[in-house]
């Protein structure tokens, strides 16, 4: 019979790797409760009415990569994103009026139908957050200055921190003009996609990847050619915030992203080039200041960014794995075996995490197994300790053994585990 097979581009993590993505997990949840930020739990399916409206219709996602199917005469979407449902449950329970600024984060899969390569999958994982009804600048530069220092404790190296500002609706529809005069001229030599997107939403022109799309756009105007005053104070002072934190960026100012709904500021955090290739980006964000209310809600600001975990997996090869376990209770023969549950269960109840292995193995083989799983500590009770109602304790680190009464020997394991151990996690 053939063996079934998970779909394409949506991976396991099995046990082994597990360590390493709790701990980018972790960092990132300490970082968020740094910076006042709370958890939010939003459904991974949504109305795919959702996803048009807030990420736009004439958008790589929207118009190729959604997971969308009909069921009982609702048209759903797997989320392909984070910030569309976060928004919605934001303007559904009415969040504005019970406080002025939210600052939310979240963690989990995502779904997009791309074609799967070394850091991009059918099923990813996204780290993210929005801050709704700071206006900014002082918050954006507070938040790319949060990511910079984030990847840095990741061990991450070499980042680029990538800043543009795609103005307010003014300065975008000054642009568009713009844009379309410069590229009319030049439309039959665009891709076909691109042709069509000068007619509908040509901003998208400029994250296209055909590279001939990107050659006859790199003489197109600037933005920041033609910024409304508001849009140029608002940017000015993201830099001035960014440099007094000393946070190094480089203005891009072809940086548009691939969704619709940005507005103002806009960045992307970029590594490890060497080990992720053409997929480098590590991180993305910017202000989407008017999809609050284009969702019903009133008029309020807001700013946010996701973090492709399996990317930063990938960057950040120097994440510790933790061990399996602290301590390993290993019985010698049958007659101990109930001994070492009921000493296994009040060292859990002290908090030390143990296995015990009752399958009857030699000494040897039980003391090979504890090294594999990471244990510190080995307690071995064997038929003589079970008479004497010792047991033995051994240190894997110190390499001490000690034989000791029940009530002594619990300590001893727990001040052990507490002992600093020299190259051990
Ligand atoms: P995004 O740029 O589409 O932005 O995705 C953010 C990050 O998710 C990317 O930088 C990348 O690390 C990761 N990512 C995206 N697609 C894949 C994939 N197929 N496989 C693996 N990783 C992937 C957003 O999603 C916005 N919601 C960010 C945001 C939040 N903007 C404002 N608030």
């Amino acid at each position: 019979m053939n063996p079934i097979r998970a779909v394409k581009g949506m991976n396991d993590v099995l046990p082994d790797e597990i360590g390493r993505w709790q701990h980018i997990e972790a960092a990132f949840a300490r970082s968020m409760r740094l910076h006042g930020f709370r958890e939010v739990r939003t459904p991974y399916v949504e109305t795919t009415g959702l996803f048009v409206r807030a990420i736009g219709e004439v958008t790589d996602v929207v118009e190729k990569e959604m997971y969308s199917f009909a069921h009982h005469g609702e048209e759903l979407t797997l989320r392909p994103e984070g910030t569309a449902g976060v928004a919605r449950a934001y303007v559904e329970h009415a969040v504005h009026a019970k406080e002025p600024v939210s600052r939310w984060y979240y963690t989990g899969a995502m779904f997009r139908a791309e074609r799967p390569q070394r850091g991009r999958y059918r099923q990813f994982y996204q780290l993210g957050a929005e801050i709704y009804g700071d206006p900014g600048p002082a918050c954006d530069a507070e938040l790319i200055d949060m990511l910079a220092a984030f990847l840095g404790d990741l061990g991450i190296g070499d980042v680029e921190v990538l800043v543009n500002s795609l103005g307010g609706p003014l300065t975008r529809a000054r642009y568009k003009e713009a844009l379309v005069t410069y590229l009319t001229p030049r439309a039959s030599e665009l891709s076909p996609d691109s042709q069509r997107r000068l007619l509908t939403s040509p901003l998208r022109i400029l994250d296209s990847k055909s590279p001939i799309d990107q050659a006859l756009v790199a003489d197109a105007p600037s933005l920041h050619d033609v910024f409304d005053p508001s849009d140029r104070d608002h940017f000015a002072s993201l830099e001035r915030h960014l440099q007094a934190l000393g946070t190094p960026y480089r203005i891009e100012p072809r940086l548009v992203r691939g969704l619709d709904y940005y507005t103002r500021t806009l960045f992307e955090m970029k590594g490890a080039k060497n080990k992720l290739g053409a997929g480098d980006t590590l991180l993305g964000g910017g202000r989407y200041d008017g999809m609050i209310a284009d969702l019903g809600g009133p008029v309020v600001p807001a700013i946010g960014f996701a973090a492709g975990l399996e990317r930063l997996l990938i960057a950040s090869d120097n994440v510790p794995s933790s061990p399996t376990v602290d301590t390993f209770v290993a019985p010698l023969g049958q007659e101990a075996v109930s001994y070492a549950l009921l000493f296994a269960r009040d060292l859990r109840r002290l908090g030390v995490a143990c296995e015990v292995d009752a399958r009857g193995l030699s000494l040897k083989s039980l003391l090979r197994r504890a090294n594999s799983l990471g244990a510190r500590v080995v307690v071995i009770l064997g038929e003589s300790e079970l008479r004497d109602e010792v047991v033995q304790v051994k240190d894997l680190v110190g390499h001490g053994q000690q034989r000791l009464r029940r009530e002594e020997a619990l300590h001893a394991v727990s001040e052990l585990l507490r002992a600093p151990t020299a190259g051990h996690p």
